[in-house]
């Protein structure tokens, strides 16, 4: 049987078998362009997912096939490509209050003893939210320290700072706009904290000034230098780690250590470890998570 195209000529399964054709030696030049671009390391047997990922990109800039797709990658004279191809790469899952004990602890713990005691002597608490994706972390800890404040009505000495950085520009930017369909606001969202810290209009929920008016949405990208960012009293790196490998890991690790002022906390993602690192942190348990404070 001949598989015609809409103008009745080639084989279309041949063309677009030879278009998406992956040879090893490219496959490995994507990867390494992957981890210098964004520190992600592919696996071997990722080739499906590649191709998959990149079909849609390769027709937007009509790239031939894969090599091209990779020569122009390597040659770097396509910013926007970069970026998009990065943007297909990295995995943006997130929702609210993700596995809630940071969060929790933030609020009956942390923010109880930084607002406390000669501590309440210093400056706004600073805290870094790194790989924030499209917002719903930087958002959940900002309704954290809203609740603190509600909770502790008058004894609130310090004002609080969130960063939050990606290396995407796409989520960056819906972290931004702060608004979200149905289907995100019912992962990990009561109907109370809905109701209180959002605006609904039609099919959509935007968040409240007074949640976003303390957050600093800036593109970061971890493989780069923190120092601009000045220092911080607590980090979420969160589910993001796992994506690197033992090496990059290590230097991220050090590099989070130094944005951290002493005894700063840092929040993993519950399946994430020190990695290399266990020298720069200690362990501290808060049940049923595990945060790590610098040595
Ligand atoms: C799985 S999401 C995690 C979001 C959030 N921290 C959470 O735990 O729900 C991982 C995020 O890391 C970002 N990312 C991947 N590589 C990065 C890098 N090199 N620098 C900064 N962000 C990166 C991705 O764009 C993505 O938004």
């Amino acid at each position: 049987m001949i598989n015609k195209d809409s103008n009745g000529n080639n084989d279309v399964f041949a063309k677009l078998a030879t278009r998406d054709n992956v040879d090893q030696n490219e496959f490995d030049q994507f990867r390494q362009f992957l981890q210098d671009a964004c520190g992600i390391s592919l696996g071997d047997n990722k080739q499906y997912l590649v191709t998959n990922r990149m079909r849609r990109l390769m027709d937007e800039h009509k790239i031939a096939n894969f090599g091209e797709l990779v020569q122009n990658l390597r040659h770097g004279l396509h910013r926007k490509l970069k970026e998009q191809v990065i943007d297909a790469m990295t995995t943006n899952e997130t929702f609210w209050f993700r596995d809630i004990y940071p969060y929790d602890h933030l609020k009956n713990n942390l923010f109880p003893q930084l607002m406390s005691g000669t501590n309440k002597m210093f400056g706004p608490i600073r805290i870094w939210s790194a790989a924030c994706s499209s917002g719903q972390e930087p958002y959940s800890i900002s309704m954290m320290v809203e609740e603190f404040k509600l909770k502790n009505m008058g004894t609130l000495p310090r004002q609080v700072q969130i960063v939050a950085t990606d290396l995407s520009v796409t989520v960056l930017e819906q972290a931004r706009q702060g608004e979200y369909d149905k289907l995100s606001v019912m992962r990990g969202l009561s109907n109370e904290r809905l109701d209180k810290f959002f605006d609904k209009s039609d099919n959509s929920w935007r968040v409240k000034p007074v949640l976003r008016d303390r957050i600093d949405f800036r593109p970061i990208n971890l493989m780069d230098s923190y120092a601009a960012l000045g220092k911080f009293d607590i980090v979420f790196c969160r589910n993001v780690l796992i994506y690197f490998n033992a090496d990059l890991k290590r230097q991220i690790l050090q590099k989070i250590h130094a944005a951290l002022k002493p005894q700063g906390i840092l929040y993993l993602g519950s399946s994430e470890g020190l990695a290399g690192a266990g020298d720069l942190f200690e362990m501290v348990r808060c049940e049923p998570g595990i945060l790590y404070r610098a040595i």
